[in-house]
């Protein structure tokens, strides 16, 4: 068993980048929404010291054009293809999962549960979660925002509302000022946090949903080494996906395979699937589905 390596939604646009994507175990779309979106006005990406601050705003082509042209064109990279979807309703998310249900090309569906006017209370993820699983027979995964006081608490939520999966994390609020104006450096203020800060906060949220619910969960959150990706995987996630550092490095999925191997290798294991859920000392601990 070995563990797959995904991109991290909104990181990676396969269609001007299909050798890297093909790189990947499984390709995730960016976050498709009901109607187009143009995004947010630049400047919307801005590098800190330690991560990177967004503020895309969901860009895409809307679910129309991406059942009529994008998905067509994905499907053609021959890679397992997993669809990132939000809305700004719980009808948004039903009838996004209703309309990709029919499509063969679509493996499973992840549901971004970060979408601007959707709370981050475990109700409403429930909520959220309930409806798509009426709507679409479909494997479905819920990426969870780091930015809740109790993320087991959501996890269970969302499992018992159907969930097959977790995708832990999304990105965090963060802010950065201009060093001689101190006005925002993104147009829009704060964005979302990504990047090396993130993988303590991802760690612990791996650590505490794997205890809370039997779900295959896929980590992310600075990744970007095989160190990283074993961290994650000791902590309980079956998968791992790669963000942030796709950005630098587009071919980083090669090397982290092969990384992750050798941790795994040094540390006395023969795959670093085999150290799954190492972290958690207790033989309570036995939620171990996979992928
Ligand atoms: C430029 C950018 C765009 C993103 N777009 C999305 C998106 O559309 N949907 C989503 O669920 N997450 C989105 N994310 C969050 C990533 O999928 C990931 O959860 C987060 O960046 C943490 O991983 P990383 O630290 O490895 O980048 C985006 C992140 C970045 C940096």
């Amino acid at each position: 068993m070995t563990v797959p390596i995904l991109n991290a939604s909104g990181c990676l646009d396969a269609l001007t980048a299909a050798e890297v994507a093909q790189t990947l175990d499984v390709f995730v779309t960016k976050t498709v929404t009901p109607l187009p979106r143009e995004g947010n006005p630049p400047p919307r990406i801005a590098e800190t010291e330690l991560g990177m601050l967004n503020s895309i705003g969901l860009q895409n082509p809307g679910i129309e054009a991406f059942l009529d042209d994008t998905l067509p064109r994905l499907a053609r990279l021959g890679v397992p293809l997993w669809v990132s979807v939000g809305g700004f309703s719980v009808q948004d998310y039903a009838q996004l999962c209703t309309l990709l249900s029919g499509r063969e090309e679509v493996t499973t569906i992840e549901l971004n549960l970060s979408c601007p006017n959707v709370d981050e209370a475990p109700e409403t993820a429930a909520e959220i979660v309930a409806a798509a699983r009426e709507a679409t027979p479909k494997t479905l995964y819920a990426k969870l925002s780091p930015a809740t006081w109790d993320i087991a608490e959501t996890a269970r939520a969302v499992a018992d509302a159907g969930a097959d999966g977790l995708s832990l994390v999304n990105t965090i609020r963060g802010l950065a000022l201009a060093p001689t104006t101190l006005e925002p450096t993104l147009e829009r203020g704060a964005g979302g946090y990504s990047g090396p800060a993130l993988r303590p906060i991802a760690l612990a949220c791996v650590y505490a949903c794997a205890t809370a619910v039997d779900l295959p969960i896929v980590g992310m959150g600075g990744v970007s080494s095989g160190r990283h990706a074993v961290a994650l995987v000791a902590a309980g996630a079956s998968a791992v996906a790669l963000g942030t550092v796709l950005f630098a490095e587009p071919f980083a999925a090669r090397r982290v395979r092969v990384e992750m191997t050798e941790a795994a290798v040094a540390l006395g294991y023969p795959s670093a699937a085999a150290l799954r859920g190492k972290a958690h000392k207790s033989a309570t601990f036995a939620n171990l589905s996979a992928l």
